[in-house]
Protein backbone atom coordinates (compact mmCIF):
# COMPACT_ATOMS: atom_id res chain seq x y z
CA UNK A 1 0.00 0.00 0.00
CA UNK A 2 1.53 3.55 -0.11
CA UNK A 3 2.94 6.05 2.21
CA UNK A 4 -0.16 7.37 4.12
CA UNK A 5 0.77 11.17 2.86
CA UNK A 6 -1.45 10.53 0.03
CA UNK A 7 -4.14 7.54 -0.30
CA UNK A 8 -7.27 7.03 -1.20
CA UNK A 9 -9.91 5.13 1.11
CA UNK A 10 -13.14 3.50 -0.49
CA UNK A 11 -15.69 3.54 2.92
CA UNK A 12 -18.64 1.29 3.10
CA UNK A 13 -21.46 1.38 5.62
CA UNK A 14 -24.16 -0.72 6.34
CA UNK A 15 -24.70 -1.33 9.62
CA UNK A 16 -27.66 -0.49 10.02
CA UNK A 17 -30.71 1.44 7.81
CA UNK A 18 -27.76 3.98 5.99
CA UNK A 19 -25.73 2.47 3.37
CA UNK A 20 -23.08 4.85 2.65
CA UNK A 21 -20.47 4.96 0.38
CA UNK A 22 -17.62 7.44 0.09
CA UNK A 23 -14.27 8.32 -1.34
CA UNK A 24 -11.61 10.01 1.19
CA UNK A 25 -8.68 11.31 -0.31
CA UNK A 26 -5.43 12.35 1.71
CA UNK A 27 -3.04 14.15 0.03
CA UNK A 28 0.36 16.12 2.29
CA UNK A 29 -2.17 16.51 5.08
CA UNK A 30 -5.14 18.20 3.32
CA UNK A 31 -8.24 15.55 3.74
CA UNK A 32 -10.60 15.62 1.21
CA UNK A 33 -14.23 14.03 0.91
CA UNK A 34 -14.03 13.52 -2.82
CA UNK A 35 -17.56 11.33 -3.00
CA UNK A 36 -19.81 10.71 -0.82
CA UNK A 37 -23.33 9.02 -0.97
CA UNK A 38 -25.94 7.84 1.69
CA UNK A 39 -29.16 6.29 0.53
CA UNK A 40 -31.36 6.13 3.87
CA UNK A 41 -33.85 3.38 4.43
CA UNK A 42 -36.14 5.43 7.41
CA UNK A 43 -38.67 6.17 5.58
CA UNK A 44 -38.68 1.88 4.50
CA UNK A 45 -38.59 1.21 8.30
CA UNK A 46 -40.69 3.86 9.69
CA UNK A 47 -43.62 1.63 8.34
CA UNK A 48 -42.77 -1.01 11.21
CA UNK A 49 -42.23 1.79 13.46
CA UNK A 50 -38.40 0.29 13.87
CA UNK A 51 -35.66 -1.17 11.72
CA UNK A 52 -36.14 -4.96 10.54
CA UNK A 53 -33.42 -6.26 10.22
CA UNK A 54 -34.02 -8.54 7.02
CA UNK A 55 -35.19 -5.76 4.91
CA UNK A 56 -32.37 -3.38 6.44
CA UNK A 57 -30.47 -6.32 4.57
CA UNK A 58 -32.15 -7.01 1.45
CA UNK A 59 -32.06 -2.73 1.00
CA UNK A 60 -28.98 -3.10 1.49
CA UNK A 61 -28.04 -5.46 -1.61
CA UNK A 62 -29.61 -3.20 -3.91
CA UNK A 63 -28.30 0.18 -2.55
CA UNK A 64 -24.62 -0.51 -2.24
CA UNK A 65 -23.64 -1.85 -5.65
CA UNK A 66 -25.23 1.31 -7.04
CA UNK A 67 -23.67 3.65 -4.29
CA UNK A 68 -20.24 1.93 -5.67
CA UNK A 69 -20.54 2.17 -9.17
CA UNK A 70 -21.25 6.03 -8.19
CA UNK A 71 -18.44 6.50 -6.36
CA UNK A 72 -15.36 4.89 -8.27
CA UNK A 73 -17.19 4.23 -11.68
CA UNK A 74 -16.00 0.28 -11.43
CA UNK A 75 -12.04 2.33 -11.49
CA UNK A 76 -9.67 1.19 -9.07
CA UNK A 77 -8.78 4.87 -7.95
CA UNK A 78 -8.42 3.75 -4.84
CA UNK A 79 -5.72 2.15 -2.21
CA UNK A 80 -7.90 0.50 0.17
CA UNK A 81 -11.52 -0.55 0.80
CA UNK A 82 -12.78 0.34 4.78
CA UNK A 83 -15.64 -1.44 5.79
CA UNK A 84 -17.94 -1.55 8.86
CA UNK A 85 -17.63 -5.15 10.58
CA UNK A 86 -19.18 -4.33 13.86
CA UNK A 87 -21.50 -3.52 15.72
CA UNK A 88 -24.84 -3.90 13.83
CA UNK A 89 -27.02 -5.90 12.51
CA UNK A 90 -25.47 -9.12 11.38
CA UNK A 91 -27.37 -9.82 7.78
CA UNK A 92 -27.11 -5.63 7.41
CA UNK A 93 -22.87 -5.93 7.84
CA UNK A 94 -22.62 -8.81 5.74
CA UNK A 95 -23.66 -6.70 2.98
CA UNK A 96 -20.92 -4.14 2.83
CA UNK A 97 -18.13 -7.02 4.10
CA UNK A 98 -18.78 -8.48 1.29
CA UNK A 99 -19.26 -5.91 -1.15
CA UNK A 100 -16.13 -5.18 0.50
CA UNK A 101 -13.96 -8.39 -0.61
CA UNK A 102 -15.69 -8.20 -3.63
CA UNK A 103 -13.67 -5.21 -4.33
CA UNK A 104 -10.64 -6.14 -2.37
CA UNK A 105 -10.08 -9.17 -4.61
CA UNK A 106 -11.17 -7.89 -7.78
CA UNK A 107 -8.84 -4.94 -7.72
CA UNK A 108 -6.29 -6.68 -5.74
CA UNK A 109 -6.42 -3.95 -3.03
CA UNK A 110 -6.66 -4.47 0.63
CA UNK A 111 -9.48 -4.86 2.95
CA UNK A 112 -9.47 -2.82 6.34
CA UNK A 113 -12.48 -4.19 9.05
CA UNK A 114 -13.36 -1.04 10.68
CA UNK A 115 -15.44 -0.81 13.92
CA UNK A 116 -18.51 1.32 13.35
CA UNK A 117 -17.82 2.95 17.17
CA UNK A 118 -14.37 4.20 15.93
CA UNK A 119 -15.86 5.78 12.63
CA UNK A 120 -17.93 7.52 14.56
CA UNK A 121 -14.49 9.09 16.39
CA UNK A 122 -13.25 9.62 13.48
CA UNK A 123 -16.60 11.86 12.18
CA UNK A 124 -15.33 14.21 14.49
CA UNK A 125 -11.99 14.17 12.65
CA UNK A 126 -13.08 14.72 8.96
CA UNK A 127 -13.98 18.40 10.38
CA UNK A 128 -10.72 20.16 9.59
CA UNK A 129 -10.68 22.88 13.02
CA UNK A 130 -10.97 19.69 14.97
CA UNK A 131 -7.83 18.45 13.40
CA UNK A 132 -5.80 21.33 14.62
CA UNK A 133 -7.10 20.80 18.70
CA UNK A 134 -6.78 17.00 17.51
CA UNK A 135 -4.56 16.69 20.76
CA UNK A 136 -4.02 13.44 23.28
CA UNK A 137 -6.01 12.20 25.55
CA UNK A 138 -9.43 13.50 24.25
CA UNK A 139 -12.96 12.51 25.90
CA UNK A 140 -15.45 11.12 23.64
CA UNK A 141 -19.55 10.84 24.51
CA UNK A 142 -20.50 8.42 22.01
CA UNK A 143 -24.34 8.87 21.85
CA UNK A 144 -26.05 6.33 18.97
CA UNK A 145 -28.88 4.67 18.85
CA UNK A 146 -27.38 1.13 19.84
CA UNK A 147 -24.30 2.98 22.54
CA UNK A 148 -23.98 5.11 24.96
CA UNK A 149 -20.20 5.55 26.25
CA UNK A 150 -17.18 7.89 27.55
CA UNK A 151 -14.35 6.93 25.85
CA UNK A 152 -10.95 7.94 26.35
CA UNK A 153 -8.95 8.07 23.16
CA UNK A 154 -5.01 8.23 24.13
CA UNK A 155 -3.89 7.59 20.65
CA UNK A 156 -5.44 6.77 17.03
CA UNK A 157 -6.42 3.39 17.41
CA UNK A 158 -5.94 3.51 21.08
CA UNK A 159 -9.37 3.78 23.81
CA UNK A 160 -10.22 2.83 27.05
CA UNK A 161 -13.61 3.07 28.09
CA UNK A 162 -15.03 5.15 31.01
CA UNK A 163 -18.47 4.13 31.31
CA UNK A 164 -21.29 2.99 28.99
CA UNK A 165 -25.03 2.46 29.52
CA UNK A 166 -26.46 -0.49 31.37
CA UNK A 167 -29.65 -0.54 29.32
CA UNK A 168 -30.92 1.56 26.84
CA UNK A 169 -28.20 4.31 25.07
CA UNK A 170 -29.34 7.28 25.06
CA UNK A 171 -30.72 7.42 20.83
CA UNK A 172 -32.99 4.62 22.34
CA UNK A 173 -34.67 6.78 25.06
CA UNK A 174 -35.43 9.09 22.76
CA UNK A 175 -36.67 6.91 20.25
CA UNK A 176 -38.83 4.61 22.86
CA UNK A 177 -39.82 7.93 24.59
CA UNK A 178 -40.92 9.60 21.13
CA UNK A 179 -42.98 5.95 20.26
CA UNK A 180 -45.34 6.21 23.43
CA UNK A 181 -45.89 9.95 22.11
CA UNK A 182 -46.87 8.73 19.03
CA UNK A 183 -44.17 9.97 17.01
CA UNK A 184 -43.07 8.11 13.72
CA UNK A 185 -40.02 6.06 13.34
CA UNK A 186 -36.71 7.04 14.31
CA UNK A 187 -38.46 9.55 17.30
CA UNK A 188 -35.30 11.33 18.15
CA UNK A 189 -34.95 13.83 15.63
CA UNK A 190 -38.64 14.88 15.93
CA UNK A 191 -38.85 14.62 19.70
CA UNK A 192 -35.76 16.86 19.49
CA UNK A 193 -38.07 19.48 16.70
CA UNK A 194 -40.47 19.76 19.31
CA UNK A 195 -39.11 20.32 22.55
CA UNK A 196 -37.42 23.18 21.02
CA UNK A 197 -41.27 24.94 21.13
CA UNK A 198 -41.67 23.52 24.90
CA UNK A 199 -40.93 24.11 28.41
CA UNK A 200 -38.59 21.74 29.90
CA UNK A 201 -39.70 22.44 33.23
CA UNK A 202 -43.29 21.31 32.99
CA UNK A 203 -42.45 17.76 34.11
CA UNK A 204 -39.35 16.80 36.70
CA UNK A 205 -38.70 13.71 35.35
CA UNK A 206 -36.06 11.21 37.02
CA UNK A 207 -32.20 11.71 35.59
CA UNK A 208 -30.93 8.37 36.29
CA UNK A 209 -27.67 7.99 37.88
CA UNK A 210 -26.60 11.32 37.42
CA UNK A 211 -25.51 11.75 41.30
CA UNK A 212 -23.92 7.78 41.13
CA UNK A 213 -19.99 8.34 41.13
CA UNK A 214 -19.26 5.83 37.67
CA UNK A 215 -19.10 6.73 34.37
CA UNK A 216 -21.71 4.43 33.75
CA UNK A 217 -25.64 5.38 32.43
CA UNK A 218 -29.19 4.12 32.68
CA UNK A 219 -32.01 5.12 30.89
CA UNK A 220 -34.30 2.43 31.43
CA UNK A 221 -36.07 3.94 34.55
CA UNK A 222 -36.81 7.38 32.38
CA UNK A 223 -39.05 5.26 29.77
CA UNK A 224 -40.67 3.78 32.19
CA UNK A 225 -41.62 7.09 34.07
CA UNK A 226 -42.63 9.07 30.92
CA UNK A 227 -45.11 6.14 30.53
CA UNK A 228 -46.53 6.59 33.45
CA UNK A 229 -47.09 10.22 33.05
CA UNK A 230 -48.36 9.96 29.40
CA UNK A 231 -51.22 7.26 30.99
CA UNK A 232 -51.28 10.45 33.70
CA UNK A 233 -50.75 13.79 33.90
CA UNK A 234 -49.43 14.16 30.18
CA UNK A 235 -52.66 13.75 28.71
CA UNK A 236 -54.10 17.39 29.45
CA UNK A 237 -50.11 18.53 28.19
CA UNK A 238 -48.90 20.13 25.38
CA UNK A 239 -46.74 17.97 23.65
CA UNK A 240 -44.16 20.31 22.81
CA UNK A 241 -43.61 20.41 27.09
CA UNK A 242 -43.66 16.71 27.12
CA UNK A 243 -40.64 16.70 24.75
CA UNK A 244 -38.84 19.42 26.80
CA UNK A 245 -39.03 17.69 29.49
CA UNK A 246 -37.80 14.60 28.43
CA UNK A 247 -35.05 15.41 25.79
CA UNK A 248 -33.58 17.78 29.46
CA UNK A 249 -33.46 14.92 31.47
CA UNK A 250 -31.72 13.00 28.87
CA UNK A 251 -29.28 15.66 28.02
CA UNK A 252 -28.70 16.88 31.66
CA UNK A 253 -27.46 13.37 32.19
CA UNK A 254 -24.98 13.07 29.85
CA UNK A 255 -23.73 16.34 30.10
CA UNK A 256 -23.04 15.83 33.87
CA UNK A 257 -21.23 12.60 33.81
CA UNK A 258 -19.23 13.73 30.75
CA UNK A 259 -18.02 16.88 33.05
CA UNK A 260 -17.14 14.07 35.69
CA UNK A 261 -15.29 12.31 33.55
CA UNK A 262 -13.43 15.14 32.35
CA UNK A 263 -12.68 16.30 35.43
CA UNK A 264 -11.63 13.16 36.62
CA UNK A 265 -8.99 12.21 33.16
CA UNK A 266 -8.57 15.91 32.49
CA UNK A 267 -8.31 15.59 28.26
CA UNK A 268 -7.33 18.04 25.93
CA UNK A 269 -10.67 18.66 24.20
CA UNK A 270 -14.21 16.68 24.14
CA UNK A 271 -15.98 15.18 21.70
CA UNK A 272 -19.65 14.39 21.41
CA UNK A 273 -20.12 12.30 18.14
CA UNK A 274 -22.59 9.58 17.01
CA UNK A 275 -26.60 9.78 15.82
CA UNK A 276 -27.54 12.13 19.20
CA UNK A 277 -24.68 14.69 18.49
CA UNK A 278 -27.14 16.44 16.23
CA UNK A 279 -29.15 17.32 19.26
CA UNK A 280 -28.76 21.07 19.62
CA UNK A 281 -29.39 21.19 23.25
CA UNK A 282 -26.77 18.61 24.16
CA UNK A 283 -24.34 20.33 22.29
CA UNK A 284 -24.89 24.08 23.57
CA UNK A 285 -25.17 22.67 27.64
CA UNK A 286 -22.05 20.57 27.19
CA UNK A 287 -20.39 23.74 25.52
CA UNK A 288 -21.63 26.05 28.80
CA UNK A 289 -20.97 23.31 31.33
CA UNK A 290 -17.21 22.71 29.88
CA UNK A 291 -16.82 26.76 29.71
CA UNK A 292 -17.87 26.30 33.42
CA UNK A 293 -15.86 23.76 34.85
CA UNK A 294 -13.62 22.99 32.63
CA UNK A 295 -12.03 26.31 30.97
CA UNK A 296 -10.09 25.63 28.32
CA UNK A 297 -11.60 22.32 26.97
CA UNK A 298 -12.95 22.61 23.30
CA UNK A 299 -15.74 20.48 21.92
CA UNK A 300 -15.43 19.05 19.14
CA UNK A 301 -18.74 17.52 16.66
CA UNK A 302 -18.92 16.41 13.54
CA UNK A 303 -20.17 18.42 10.84
CA UNK A 304 -23.75 18.41 10.20
CA UNK A 305 -25.18 15.64 8.09
CA UNK A 306 -22.40 13.38 9.37
CA UNK A 307 -23.79 12.98 13.06
CA UNK A 308 -25.41 9.90 11.64
CA UNK A 309 -24.08 6.76 10.27
CA UNK A 310 -22.12 7.77 6.75
CA UNK A 311 -19.65 6.28 4.94
CA UNK A 312 -16.71 9.22 5.24
CA UNK A 313 -16.59 8.12 9.10
CA UNK A 314 -15.24 4.62 8.34
CA UNK A 315 -13.38 5.18 5.41
CA UNK A 316 -11.51 8.03 7.73
CA UNK A 317 -11.00 5.20 10.45
CA UNK A 318 -9.55 2.73 8.41
CA UNK A 319 -6.84 5.73 7.17
CA UNK A 320 -6.64 6.03 10.69
CA UNK A 321 -5.33 1.69 10.55
CA UNK A 322 -3.01 3.01 7.64
CA UNK A 323 -1.49 5.87 9.72
CA UNK A 324 -0.95 3.72 12.69
CA UNK A 325 0.80 0.73 10.38
CA UNK A 326 -1.65 -1.61 11.57
CA UNK A 327 -1.25 -5.20 10.56
CA UNK A 328 -3.64 -6.09 7.41
CA UNK A 329 -5.39 -8.52 7.53
CA UNK A 330 -6.87 -11.30 5.38
CA UNK A 331 -10.05 -10.55 3.65
CA UNK A 332 -10.80 -13.99 3.16
CA UNK A 333 -11.13 -14.33 6.90
CA UNK A 334 -12.98 -11.63 7.57
CA UNK A 335 -16.69 -11.76 9.24
CA UNK A 336 -19.14 -9.44 10.68
CA UNK A 337 -18.92 -8.83 14.68
CA UNK A 338 -22.31 -7.61 15.58
CA UNK A 339 -20.76 -7.17 18.99
CA UNK A 340 -18.03 -5.81 18.56
CA UNK A 341 -17.01 -2.71 21.04
CA UNK A 342 -13.97 -0.79 21.12
O1 LIG B 1 -25.34 6.98 15.16
P1 LIG B 1 -26.67 6.66 14.60
O2 LIG B 1 -26.99 7.17 13.24
O3 LIG B 1 -26.94 5.14 14.53
C1 LIG B 1 -26.38 4.18 15.35
O4 LIG B 1 -25.18 3.88 15.17
O5 LIG B 1 -27.13 3.73 16.24
O6 LIG B 1 -27.71 7.21 15.66
C2 LIG B 1 -29.08 7.17 15.47
C3 LIG B 1 -29.74 7.71 16.73
C4 LIG B 1 -31.25 7.46 16.75
O7 LIG B 1 -31.57 6.93 18.02
C5 LIG B 1 -31.84 8.84 16.56
O8 LIG B 1 -33.10 9.03 17.17
C6 LIG B 1 -30.80 9.71 17.23
O9 LIG B 1 -29.58 9.13 16.81
N1 LIG B 1 -30.91 11.12 16.83
C7 LIG B 1 -31.26 12.12 17.67
C8 LIG B 1 -31.29 13.31 16.90
N2 LIG B 1 -30.94 12.99 15.61
C9 LIG B 1 -30.70 11.64 15.60
N3 LIG B 1 -31.55 12.11 18.98
C10 LIG B 1 -31.86 13.29 19.56
N4 LIG B 1 -31.91 14.46 18.90
C11 LIG B 1 -31.63 14.52 17.58
N5 LIG B 1 -31.69 15.69 16.94
ZN1 LIG C 1 -23.89 4.65 14.16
Amino acid sequence: MKKAESIRILGIETSCDETSVALLDLNNEHLKIQKHYIATQIPIHARYGGVVPEIAARTHVAEVISLIEKTTGWKSDFDAVAVTQGPGLATALRVGLEAGKTLAWSFRKPLLPVNHLEGHLASAWLVPANRKNWKFPILFLLVSGGHTELVLMQDFCRYKVLGRTRDDAAGEAFDKTAKLLGLEYPGGPKLSQLASKGNPKTFDLPRPMIHDPSLDFSFSGLKTAVRYLIENEARKSKIEDVCASIQAAIVDVLVAKTVRAALKVKPKAVAVVGGVSANPLLKSELRKALRRQCPGIKLLAPAKGLFTDNGAMIAAAGLWQVMKKQKISDWKKLDAQPDLDL
